[in-house]
Formats: C-alpha cells, sequence, structure tokens
C-alpha cells in the first residue's frame, strides 16, 4: 500500500497525482472526505466497483455511493435530474448530504446493488475535491472500514482495517465532521430521510428504518464495536455493575465503582462530539473491557443523527 500524505487545505495535485493514476487504472483509493474516509473505485467500472465489496468484506445487497462534484452533469449518473434533486443538490451540494433517485443506464447494477436508485454525493473536502477533479468521472466510495465495524475518521483507522488490501491511502488528517453523511431519498416530488446526518433538513419524513429493498445497507449491525455495547438514556444514572467503559458526556450522571469513564466533551457543542465519536468508539473498543455504554445526547438535528449512530453501535441493546 502506498501512502501520500497531502495538506487538508491546500493539497498538492502532483503529490495526488499516483491516488488519481491508480483509481484510472481501476485500483482501490482511500481518501478523507468531509465526514468519514472512503473506499474509492471507478463507479462506471463494474470491476473497480467490484474491489470495493471484496476489499471490505462487503454483501452485494449493499449499495455505494457515488462521488461526483457539483458542476458535473448529474445526467451521467440519475436518469432524470428532477427539480428537487436540482434543490437539494442546489442548496447542499458541496456537502455531507447524499440524493438517491432514479438511477442512469450507465451506473452498474453492482453499485447500486440492482436497485433502479442510485446514491450519489458532491463531498466538500479539499482532498476529495482535487482527486475527483484529477480523476474526472464519478468514484464510488462506502466508508473506508471493515463491513459492519466503525467508520474510519483518520488514516490510521483505515490503515488498521483495509491497510492490507488496498492500494492507496491518501492522508490528509482526521475528517471533520466525523459521521457519515445525511441521506434523502428523492421519489417524484416526495423525500424521506434514510440516514440522519449532519445536514438537517426540516420537514422530511424520517424512514430510517425502512425496509431492506428500500435502504439496505440500514443493518442494525452497522457501525458496532467488537466489545459489546449498549445504549444509555441521556441523563440516565447507570446502575449495571463494571467492570466497563462508560462514553458519556460533561455533564452525564457519575458511574459506580469499576467503569472506566470517558467523556465525548460538552453536549452543548454536537460537532465536537461528532468529531471524536468515532474515534472514541475505536479506542475503547481497543481496551478489550467485558462491556461498553455509551450515553445519547438526547439533543435534536446533529444529536439525532448521533443518536441513531449510538443506537447501532449498540445493536439496538439499552443499558441501566
Ligand atoms: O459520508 C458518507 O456518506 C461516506 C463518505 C465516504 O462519502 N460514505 C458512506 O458510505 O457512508 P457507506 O457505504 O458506508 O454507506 C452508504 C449507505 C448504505 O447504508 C447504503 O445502503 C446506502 O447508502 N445506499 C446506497 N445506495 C442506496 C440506494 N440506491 N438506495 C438506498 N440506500 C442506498
Ligand atoms: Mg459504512
Amino acid at each position: 500500500m502506498l501512502t501520500i500524505t497531502v495538506d487538508a487545505r491546500e493539497p498538492d495535485r502532483r503529490t495526488l497525482r499516483p491516488a488519481a493514476e491508480a483509481l484510472l487504472a481501476g485500483r482501490l483509493v482511500a481518501f478523507p472526505t468531509e465526514t468519514v474516509y472512503g473506499l474509492g473505485a471507478l463507479a462506471l467500472d463494474p470491476r473497480s466497483a467490484g474491489r470495493i465489496f471484496e476489499a471490505k468484506g462487503r454483501p452485494p445487497d449493499d449499495p455505494l455511493i457515488v462521488h461526483v462534484l457539483p458542476d458535473w452533469d448529474l445526467g451521467l449518473v440519475f436518469a432524470e435530474v428532477t427539480e428537487p434533486i436540482r434543490r437539494l443538490a442546489d442548496e447542499h451540494w458541496p456537502g455531507a448530504l447524499t440524493i438517491v433517485g432514479p438511477k442512469h443506464p450507465s451506473v452498474p447494477d453492482i453499485v447500486t446493488s440492482g436497485l433502479p436508485t442510485v446514491a450519489v454525493r458532491a463531498p466538500s473536502h479539499p482532498v476529495a475535491v482535487a482527486l475527483l477533479e484529477l480523476v474526472g468521472v464519478p468514484v464510488a466510495a462506502p466508508s473506508a472500514n471493515r463491513f459492519s465495524y466503525v467508520s474510519p475518521t483518520t488514516a490510521d483507522h483505515v490503515a488498521s482495517d483495509l491497510g492490507d488490501v488496498i492500494d492507496v491511502l491518501v492522508d490528509g488528517g482526521p475528517t471533520p465532521i466525523g459521521i457519515e453523511s445525511t441521506i434523502v431519498r428523492v421519489n417524484g416530488e416526495h423525500l424521506t430521510l434514510l440516514r440522519p446526518g449532519s445536514v438537517v433538513i426540516a420537514g422530511i419524513g424520517s424512514d430510517t428504518h425502512a425496509p431492506s429493498s428500500l435502504s439496505p445497507g440500514r443493518l442494525e449491525v452497522h457501525y458496532s464495536p467488537s466489545t459489546p455495547t449498549r445504549a444509555l438514556a441521556a441523563r440516565s444514572p447507570l446502575r449495571s455493575p463494571g467492570p466497563g467503559v462508560f462514553i458519556g458526556y460533561d455533564d452525564s450522571i457519575p458511574t459506580p465503582d469499576g467503569w472506566q469513564v470517558v467523556s465525548l466533551g460538552d453536549r452543548r457543542d454536537l460537532q465536537s462530539v461528532a468529531h471524536r465519536l468515532y474515534e472514541v468508539l475505536r479506542t475503547a473498543d481497543a481496551l478489550r473491557v467485558p462491556v461498553m455504554v455509551v450515553e445519547f445526547t438526547g439533543v435534536d438535528g446533529l444529536g439525532a443523527a448521533l443518536d441513531d449512530r449510538i443506537h447501532r453501535a449498540a445493536g439496538g441493546q439499552s443499558a441501566y
């Protein structure tokens, strides 16, 4: 694996060129986005995209997100660029919003797991933007973690999960947002939230527990640490006996003896909580304690997105 280190704000194009060349040759390249690291391959080439599934151990029924630049012709990936798709893209791109809409025939079935829809996002991270500019064609990229494990927010996370199966790792430092993009499905005029994220759109119905035919990746085991993990209601006392790791906030209710306590910070500063969450989950997971308990933020907006990830990390199981 070749590691290329670049400046996150002003990545040097010449330094990035080998990463673009590897992608164009059909190889796998992990790179930072503003949300989490992605594991990239050419989206319109089924053999390249297929390598993503092999590398991650990802089942073929979990479709990929296609990354583009906001000024590219969206008619390359969507069968029809409808007015609601246009509006969402104009308002939120580049940024942490993935739009699911009718798929163009040029998008291979392997990318969409045979669905008639495709998920598309224009990232804002300067490294992802520069890479897309150099490659010039859409890049499919799921989060660059082993299937069902916690998403990677640093190059070290990617290297430890996938170092032996990727060709190039672009290290642009920690990802600023720290949780995956918001996913919205556009069906005619109708918008549905499939995954909450940092982009919060008022007034759309949530379908984050959609049947698997609508969003096959929405498994409860997603984002799971190896250590048995439980979620605790916001500001609740933890009564169960340790030992274990309790992951809470600066104002959490103190735990009984036997718990190692880690704070995600101030729950009024959710951006910094999001930025730290996966790093803290991975670090706590490495301690190999019998159990880890993560407290919900109990807050709306970005807090709801964080609580969704905490719920999934715990596989839906609660602590008391
Ligand atoms: O922030 C992000 O979105 C990151 C960065 C790398 O862009 N990517 C990411 O990808 O989180 P991934 O593969 O870990 O999650 C993609 C989710 C999956 O849950 C998948 O099921 C859903 O998007 N998805 C993809 N295509 C879909 C479709 N056509 N319909 C519904 N859901 C879809
Ligand atoms: Mg993922």
